[in-house]
């Protein structure tokens, strides 16, 4: 069956502003992809109800996580960037999904465990119970073959090509196979807390992409550096990842300084806040200007809907053809 599709998708939740750990764990990698692919990115709002964010909150941030988005350099004439609720389709692929998805697998998803599905069955929400389904939905409504995202989702896409498998064998090989394409920098860690991932909920540690730039030099050089003995400790790793992902070559000189026990950590800061600063400033410049277009971002949003539809319409129609829903006769 020929199908729409498109070359790459990809999601992200509308919880808060973006950060680095967003930033280079995925958005960067998209503003390069769009210059060559076909690439729609969803904003998934109906994921983001799963923490039950105040009404308000979630329509407000929608809008601001679209533009952060444009801030970082996603283009509108270059890709398609749409709301997830504006297609009520995603809910129902989601649902014939879930009759494919069996509740083993999904109560053992890193993610659901993580969120209280290890321990809490009693209280945690069916919504996470249920999100890498709507995650394959998202993907198996526009059919991919890539799906660029950061490492934590590896374990949701192999969810996805399991099932989209399981869809095949049951009724008809509708689905192409799809892959994660996952940038290859490390985990951005927090800057105070380097035992854990870069998170908003730990502001200090926490560079956003439009941070200013006096408390961005104040979050990096009060980074936590301490060494273990021996080896270079997860702060001074870190630090020096964010260097290379910028600057490739000073990153790998300074890692071997420091490796030689001849990098002074005082003068990685500074390079780090410098380099940061480089690509921060032009980000906080755009998304100035972009706070001041809030008609030009509805209308982006529903232009991205109208070619989201296009793909997903016709597709879900023949989806639901081939498992029997009800249809007209024959
Ligand atoms: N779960 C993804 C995240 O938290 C967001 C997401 C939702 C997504 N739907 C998607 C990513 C479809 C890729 C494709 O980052």
């Amino acid at each position: 069956m020929n199908l729409p599709s498109v070359d790459m998708l990809s999601g992200i939740q509308p919880t808060g502003r973006l950060h680095l750990g967003n930033y280079l764990g995925a958005v960067r990698e998209w503003v390069k992809i769009q210059e060559n692919e076909n690439l729609f990115v969803c904003l998934v709002d109906y994921h983001a109800l799963t923490a039950a964010p105040l009404p308000d909150s979630l329509r407000a941030q929608t809008r601001s996580l679209l533009v952060d988005l444009l801030a970082c350099g996603l283009d509108p004439e270059e890709s398609v960037l749409f709301c997830q609720s504006d297609l009520p389709e995603h809910i129902e692929l989601f649902w014939i999904l879930s009759c494919v998805a069996r509740f083993g697998e999904m109560a053992r998803m890193t993610q659901f465990k993580d969120k209280g599905g290890g321990t809490d069955t009693e209280s945690v929400g069916l919504g996470v119970l249920n999100y890498p389904v709507l995650q394959a939905a998202d993907i198996l409504l526009y059919g991919p073959n890539k799906v660029p995202v950061g490492e934590d989702q590896a374990q949701h896409l192999e969810l996805t090509r399991e099932l989209l498998r399981r869809f095949n064998k049951r009724y008809t090989p509708l689905f192409q196979e799809v892959r994660a394409h996952i940038p290859q920098v490390g985990k951005v860690l927090s800057l105070n807390q380097p035992s854990r991932k870069m998170s908003k909920s730990d502001p200090t540690g926490c560079v956003f992409i439009d941070e200013e730039a006096e408390s961005l030099l104040k979050k990096v050089k009060r980074a936590v550096t301490d060494s273990g003995q021996g080896a270079l400790s997860p702060g001074v790793l870190n630090l020096l990842g964010i260097l290379a992902s910028f600057n490739a070559e000073e990153g790998k000189k300074a890692h071997k300084e420091a490796e030689g026990g001849q990098l002074r950590y005082g003068d990685l800061k500074v390079a780090v806040a410098g380099v940061l600063e480089d690509a921060l400033s032009g980000i906080r410049e755009e998304k100035r200007a972009w706070l001041n277009r809030p008609d030009r971002v509805e209308e982006i949003l529903q232009e991205g809907a109208k070619a989201a539809r296009r793909i997903a319409q016709p597709r879900l129609a023949a989806i639901r053809d081939v498992v029997g829903l009800k249809g007209y006769p024959r």
